[in-house]
């Protein structure tokens, strides 16, 4: 088999064979095959896209070019959340911790945030002490005896979709519906849970910024995850201004705790509720919404929930007191209130620009190789829909240098539009994908 001609065949339309993406995906991450290539190959893919048959073969292909992880010796059927990304999406911190609560053992790998939106490592890392840098052994032990263990991604698993979505980003080639649900859906499959519950983003703060295309892509993992013999659903859900109020590591830390205390935004608690329903049923812990709902309730007021993140946090060397006292995680030295320039409705908040606004302050990460402070960030005060009077406080910014500040403050006053009739609100659940 030679790589020139799976190029032809691409770019003259053909089909791939599941041989001949074998052939690709082994050489390429073997190192066999050169970078020049593989990009070539990926445009001609970019322009004449992928059948169902190629997108499955290429997910299996990436999904083992690694270690497939083994978690039978965890107790009970594990569920794995994945959310595409989003401005103030905090949803695992919660989540996990609450679905957990319920019985449902959770054994996840996250990622570091890059861009403007943030990863959950970097928000966990906001407790003292807290580390993600955890053996196989221990990630097991921990979920089997607390019930959640998070840990970063090993360079094991699926390797081939590192190496491949790190030339797609240089090449234009990231925004193929097949190679993005295939990239996906490869990590999903290697981290080895039996059902998978996938929040597709879409809006403004979204990588899939039309519905229709959140719908195409949460349709295709979601027949993916079941070509591959895993129960999996997607919830479409808004990312057209944050999620929640906080925006930035430590801030979006404790709004997540004042979630499981009881005390949460509106919009967030419904996306825990909708995810954790879906997670509730995949695990048989619920026969129904209804019952998962109420079992998702319940260990909010029963503090169970509050308790489990405690837990959790100690068993990864982090300081759980910050968890009943968030006076302990880390504070930025300057806060500023952002004042309206005028009166009327918030119709609009371009999203994508209040993760930049993070980003300026220190609290995203520009390249892979960035530090980021985990106190800054930005707190809305107001959101779409909201009435404000000229001189309201529409958001807190928090800061560690005034010409950050500055910066930041003057791109959220440019993201937020005022106008004087009320906005039609959009519904935070778009949609759910089962099948
Ligand atoms: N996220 C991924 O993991 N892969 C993509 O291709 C796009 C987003």
């Amino acid at each position: 088999m030679r790589m020139y001609d799976i190029i032809m065949e691409k770019r003259n339309d053909g089909e791939l064979s599941k041989e001949e993406i074998d052939f690709f995906i082994e050489g390429y991450t073997k190192g066999d095959i050169p970078d020049y290539q593989v990009s070539a190959l990926m445009m001609a893919i970019y322009f004449r896209k992928m059948t169902d048959r190629e997108t499955l073969a290429l997910t299996m292909a990436m999904a083992n070019s690694g270690d497939m992880l083994d978690l039978s010796e965890i107790n009970g059927i594990k569920v794995d959340k994945h959310s595409t990304g989003g401005v103030g999406d905090k949803t695992s911190l919660a989540l996990t911790p609450m679905v957990a609560a319920c019985g449902i053992p959770v054994a996840k790998m996250s990622g570091r945030g890059l861009g403007h939106t943030g990863g959950t490592i970097d928000k966990l890392e906001s407790f003292p002490g807290f580390s993600t840098a955890l053996t196989r052994a221990q990630f097991i032990s921990n979920v089997n005896r607390v019930g959640i263990a998070i840990m970063g991604q090993t360079a094991d698993l699926a390797p081939a979709d590192k190496k491949l979505y790190a030339l797609r980003d240089v090449t234009a080639t990231v925004d193929n519906m097949s190679l993005i649900a295939s990239s996906i859906m490869s990590k999903k499959l290697a981290a080895g849970a039996d059902a998978i519950v996938l929040d597709v983003k879409t809006g403004s703060g979204a990588f899939m910024k039309a519905e229709a295309d959140a719908k195409a892509l949460a349709e295709e993992m979601v027949r993916l995850g079941w070509n591959a013999g895993r129960n999996t659903v997607a919830v479409i859900s808004d990312m057209d201004q944050p999620l929640g109020y906080a925006v930035g590591n430590a801030l979006e830390v404790k709004e997540a705790i004042e979630t499981l205390k009881g005390n949460g935004p509106e919009d967030f608690v419904e996306l825990c509720l909708t995810l954790g329903s879906r997670m509730l049923i995949a695990g048989g812990k619920a026969a129904d919404t209804e019952e998962a709902f109420r079992k998702l309730r319940e260990v909010i007021e029963d503090g169970s929930a509050l308790k489990k993140f405690a837990d959790f946090v100690e068993a990864q060397g982090g300081d759980p007191r910050a968890v009943y006292d968030t006076g302990l995680l880390p504070e930025a030295p300057i806060i500023h209130e952002v004042k309206s320039p005028a009166e009327g409705y918030i119709s609009h908040i371009a999203c994508d620009e209040v993760g930049i606004c993070s980003l300026i302050l220190g609290g995203g990460r520009e390249t892979k190789e960035s530090d980021i402070d985990l106190s800054v960030g930005i707190v809305l005060r107001k959101k779409v829909g909201d009435y404000v009077k000229k001189g309201d406080s529409l958001a807190v910014i928090h800061a560690n240098c005034a010409q950050k500040l500055a910066e930041a403050e003057k791109r959220y006053l440019n993201a937020c539009t005022i106008a004087a009739e009320e906005p039609v609100r959009r519904p935070l659940i778009r949609g759910i994908i089962t099948v």
